[in-house]
């Protein structure tokens, strides 16, 4: 039984194209450009238009950092999946590459994996997208026909858990004309106004919908329609990322850019998940390796070329973005149109908000375009009904399994929140990249692995990784102490707030005196407390956690939150720690690829930054996957024991 959990598909079998005849094979017609156009297609979209918002405001011009590390973690992950492609051109992307490296097990859960890339990444995509189309529609105006704005009910335009908790959470402040949030209010709207009775009402995002429906009928029509439709998509977004960079550079005030990071590296490592979103796509050309001309020369070219465009436009935007307004201001669903609108372009402002609607529906097309291809692969090895690789005769496009991700992705879209799904789409995502550059540890030390025509240039990890880790782990401890200390002992510092409020009038007096008199605290603060809890959120965290051992009269007792409920917040930077522990040993033994084993580290540290709870919604998600593995997968695979 264990034995064939982990059964793999020869390498000599993988690498040939499949057993293909005029009516299972697609049809080859993408080269470099074409395959660039899509990267791009897939890589911008909601995250440079809509996350980077929240990124910038936690982080200040500090989150350009953050663009260029999560860069290199992509771009090493990139080539890793390069180097699978030209050693394996076959679509399935990771899913394929893990079938042969580590068997039908983990091939199983990574293509389990590559669903939340793609259909849930998609649902978020298509509910950002919602929003902005619907902005869009309040801002036409046409005085001639007496219209302005085009308003659609409002139970139409959200997800129902939004409204019903925008309903019943806001009630009272409602009733008493209190609520001031826009969104709120749209979410009471929509719950009033909404047709049913009590609980059962019909809330739903209906333009997500039509979009889902709209992008999926082109991709089941056939990839040539889809290049067109795409390359033509890229066109315009790329022409007016490249116009926001060149006319905010004329309202760049570098002033803005300073302080660069004013909330640490705490604050900038909040956007994480943000800016990862906003990369992801990239290895959606790696399904596509069928309907390549020479997938094996140009599928690397694709891959590499759409991240470098991507980094630099990416890089440029977030330092207009936070050179035009004061970071603090972007926390706001659509930065890129309200930076031009607060420098009076409104014009400018609009056009954005097109382009963003175009954008994203590029996205939802190259993600809708991968999504049936995985399962056309998975369904050729027996593990999903052959259904699933059903070759539609006149389109030659895997038909049943398109139509299927319409219906997967279409329909949480009506009822889903974006957070949620944007937050599990990049866990599944960072999983599936460490997978595959560990695949590629594995891969360059197998003697019978077909020869690749992209190669990742080799460093000897056994030699650099070690002194990496012993720069990373100095650095830490001589300019992180208090937080590394915290992490080992399982312990959190109080927020400041929380211990303020704890001190007794007369406590807190005595304590405040004394810091003064030590000049720990600026006088305007002394005998304020909110004043003084907004102080010393602003320290760094070693100063915040000096002052307040001083308060405290020296002793750590009662300044720190500890137990089951800390630890477990820390599970995911452990199993990051362990890791990298445990690749000081196999770098050293079997002299690992030094570029592949950076791209692993840094994707799993990404995800150890993304919290528990979308760890567990992930392993949620992949137990789900493994519970179908095993009753129906297992028995019909290929591989099975006749
Ligand atoms: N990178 C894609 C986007 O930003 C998922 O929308």
């Amino acid at each position: 039984m264990l034995s064939s959990l982990f059964r793999k598909k020869s390498l000599a079998r993988a690498g040939q194209a499949p057993d293909t005849d005029a009516t299972t094979a697609l049809s080859r017609h993408l080269g470099v450009r074409d395959l660039t156009a899509m990267g791009i297609a897939a890589i911008i979209g909601a995250g440079i238009f809509s996350t980077i918002g929240n990124a910038s405001a936690n982080g200040g011009p500090a989150v350009v950092l953050l663009f260029v590390f999560t860069a290199v973690a992509c771009g090493f992950s990139a080539m890793a999946y390069a180097e699978f492609a030209s050693r394996i051109p076959l679509s399935g992307s990771a899913y394929t590459y893990s079938y042969v490296v580590f068997g039908e097990l983990v091939a199983w859960v990574i293509g389990w994996a590559l669903i939340m890339e793609y259909a849930i990444g998609n649902i978020a995509v298509a509910i950002s997208w919602s929003d902005y189309f619907t902005s869009l529609l309040r801002m036409i105006e046409i005085p001639s026909l007496n219209i302005h704005g085009i308003h659609l009910p409002e139970y139409l335009c959200m997800d129902y858990l939004s409204a019903y908790h925008a309903y019943h959470d806001n009630l009272r402040e409602f009733q008493l004309g209190l609520v001031k949030n826009q969104a709120v209010l749209d979410g009471i709207a929509a719950w009033q106004q909404a047709p049913g009775s009590g609980n059962f009402k019909l809330i739903m995002d209906a333009p997500a919908l039509c979009i889902v429906t709209l992008i999926t009928y082109l991709v089941y029509r056939g990839i040539r329609e889809s290049k067109k439709a795409g390359n033509l998509m890229v066109a315009i977004k790329l022409a007016v990322v490249l116009l926001v960079i060149i006319a905010g550079g004329f309202f760049v005030d570098p002033g803005n850019w300073s302080p660069f990071a004013p909330n640490g590296m705490g604050g900038v490592l909040k956007g994480i998940s943000a800016v990862f979103f906003a990369y992801i796509g990239f290895d959606a050309l790696s399904t596509t390796a069928e309907e390549c001309r020479d997938p094996q020369r140009d599928l690397p070219k694709g891959m590499l070329y759409s991240i470098l465009i991507c980094t630099v436009l990416y890089v440029l935007i977030a330092l207009v973005l936070t050179g035009m307004v004061p970071y603090s201001k972007l926390a706001v669903g659509d930065p890129l149109a309200f930076a031009f609108e607060s420098v009076n372009l409104r014009w400018l402002s609009g056009i954005i908000s097109v382009s963003a609607v175009v954008a994203m529906a590029s996205v939802l097309l190259v993600f809708q375009l991968g999504q049936p291809r995985i399962w056309m692969s998975m369904s050729r090895d027996g593990l999903l009904p052959k259904k699933f690789s059903t070759i539609h005769p006149k389109y030659r496009t895997p038909s049943f399994a398109t139509v299927v991700t319409g219906f997967v992705v279409a329909v949480p879209a009506l009822f889903l929140n974006l957070t949620a799904v944007t937050d599990l789409c990049s866990i599944g995502t960072l999983f599936a990249f460490v997978l595959v550059c560990a695949g590629v540890l594995v891969l360059e030390k197998r003697e019978d692995a077909p020869a690749p025509r992209f190669k990742i240039p080799y460093a000897n990890a056994g030699i650099w990784y070690p002194l990496v880790f012993a720069a990373v782990a100095c650095s830490l401890f001589f300019t992180r102490k208090e937080a590394c200390k915290d992490f080992f002992l399982s312990r959190k510092l109080l927020a400041p707030a929380e211990y303020v409020a704890n001190l007794s009038p007369q406590k807190s007096f005595e304590l405040l005196k004394k810091c003064q008199d030590e000049n720990l605290i600026p006088i305007a603060f002394f005998s304020h407390a909110d004043v003084l809890s907004d102080w010393l959120n602003s320290l760094s965290y070693s100063r915040q956690t000096q002052v307040m051992l001083y308060m405290n009269g020296g002793t750590e007792q009662g300044l720190y939150h500890s137990g089951w409920e800390v630890f477990r917040h820390l599970i995911p930077m452990w199993i990051f720690l362990l890791a990298s522990i445990a690749f000081l040993y196999l770098s050293v033994r079997y002299r690992l690829s030094m570029i592949p084993l950076t791209g692993l580290l840094s994707c799993l540290y990404m995800m150890s930054e993304l919290g528990i709870s979308n760890w567990i919604g992930f392993s949620l998600w992949v137990a789900a996957g493994l519970l179908i593995y095993f009753s129906y997968g297992y028995r019909h695979s290929l591989l099975s024991v006749k």
